[in-house]
């Protein structure tokens, strides 16, 4: 069997959760490949709200099998939180089916002090990070002097390099930062703790997907973020620190190409994102507040991780088109088109402006992306709600259209199409 990815095709909270959870039912192992607790998937099932930062959504199947990969960077802190809230409410996350891959790399409280001393310093320059410590931890990590969590491993060698880490961050808090230093000792008491408690849970990540890949098992990998928070491929610098894309998939489980199966990539009927950067089909006003809601119900466009109201704006095919190439997406997810009912006329971002100039490409440069308007070709809406419908023939025709209209410019099929928060709000179309 095959390795089958789920991609964010925007900039993060698309709905991954969701589908990740469907295709979860019948995936031996889910694994997430890269991200930390930046990430927040929000599954609901049967009226039941599951808020997952790290651990990969399969967990709420019984009997699926979760692995942290080598790609994540992982807050023990939050890890312990969120197993315990998921303990309570009766799932199993035992160490034979939640697993941790030795070579991930840790969060520490000094790359999240490190966060916000960065950001705070940047001013009206902020990127807007989620503030988990997720740049410095990677930041670390390509300069070698991350800390893996095979360190759990080796107490004593654990305690002596958190003192050197923090010593070590403590030196720019205070220096350059003018930030108040951390407590080594105190940093290092609870990793000791962290570490006899996740121990049991380290894997060679590698070694366990090949091992399942050989035996005909499926496994699928859980995106975080999205491929516009991609290091290389999105908006530089606003972006997260690691790739979310396809090709991250492949380095942050140890996995290689010839066992790729499908290349799922997930995209919401309209855009949002959170943080700062370019956006050129952003929206504001009482517009942007009928596509984002107003935060009374658990799906509306607030951050799952930082509750911050998400930028919105129309669907943007250009950035769709960008992430069907960079990803090599084999098909497309439509999620929330519940959401754009009742708007009469829909804009749909087919090319930009760049100086009077039409281009149907995506800009590597941001300060052009700041500068382009966005080209609409504009759709009829829909008046009925959509969130009972479980057929694609059931949908109305606009809506139809609307979907249709996604797959022809972007010359993908779209296999699957959202209409609600609900796992059984999906409606699979058949191939
Ligand atoms: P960081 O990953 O915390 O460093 O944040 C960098 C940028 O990525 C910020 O704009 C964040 O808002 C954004 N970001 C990180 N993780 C997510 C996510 O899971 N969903 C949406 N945006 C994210």
């Amino acid at each position: 069997m095959a390795l089958d990815m789920i991609i964010g095709a925007q900039w993060g909270d698309e709905g991954k959760g969701s589908i990740t959870d469907m295709l979860a039912a019948q995936a031996d192992i889910v694994a997430r490949y890269g991200g930390g607790d930046n990430a927040g998937h929000t599954i609901t099932v049967g009226g039941e709200i599951y808020k997952l930062h790290l651990i990969p959504s399969g967990i709420i199947q019984p009997n699926t099998v979760c692995l942290i990969g080598n790609g994540v960077v992982i807050n023990p802190a939050t890890l312990l939180r969120e197993m315990k809230a998921l303990a309570e409410r009766g799932l199993d996350v035992g160490a034979h089916r939640f697993k941790i891959s030795r070579n991930a790399h840790l969060i520490t409280p000094g790359h999240i002090a490190l966060d916000k001393a960065k950001e705070a310093s940047r001013g009206e320059d902020a990127i807007g990070t989620t503030l988990r410590g997720i740049g410095p931890a990677y930041t670390d990590k390509t300069s070698r002097t991350g800390l893996r969590a095979e360190l759990f491993d080796a107490p004593e060698e654990l305690a002596d390099k958190i003192h050197e880490h923090i010593h070590a961050k403590n030196e720019i808090l205070t220096k350059i930062y003018g930030a108040e230093p951390l407590d080594a000792t105190a940093v290092a008491a609870q990793f000791a703790d962290y570490g006899q408690r996740l121990q049991p849970h380290l894997v060679d990540g590698s070694l366990l997907l090949d091992a399942a890949l050989r035996d005909d098992r499926t496994v699928l990998a859980e995106g975080a973020q999205g491929t516009f928070l991609d290091l290389d491929h999105g908006t530089y610098p606003f972006v997260t620190s690691s790739p979310p894309t396809a090709g991250g998939v492949l380095l942050g489980l140890g996995v290689g190409p010839n066992k790729v199966g499908r290349v799922i990539g997930v995209a919401k009927a309209f855009s949002s994102r959170v943080g700062s950067g370019p956006f050129p089909c952003e929206l504001e006003g009482e517009a942007a507040v009928r596509l984002r809601g107003t935060g009374d119900k658990p799906w509306d466009e607030f951050g799952t991780t930082t509750g911050r109201p998400r930028r919105v704006g129309w669907l943007d095919l250009v950035m769709l088109r960008h992430a069907v190439r960079i990803n090599g997406f084999t098909e497309l997810v439509i999620t929330k088109l519940d959401i754009l009912s009742g708007i009469a006329k829909l804009p749909v971002c087919v090319a930009y402006d760049w100086q009077g100039k039409r281009s149907e490409h995506y800009p590597t440069d941001i300060r052009v992306l700041a500068q382009c308007k966005p080209i609409y070709e504009v759709l009829d809406g829909w008046d009925e709600d959509i969130m009972g419908v479980r057929k694609l023939d059931d949908l109305p025709a606009n809506a139809r259209r609307y979907v249709a209209f996604i797959s022809a410019q972007t010359d993908t099929a779209v296999t699957h199409i959202s209409v609600g928060p609900g796992r059984e709000q999906m409606i699979t179309r058949s191939q």
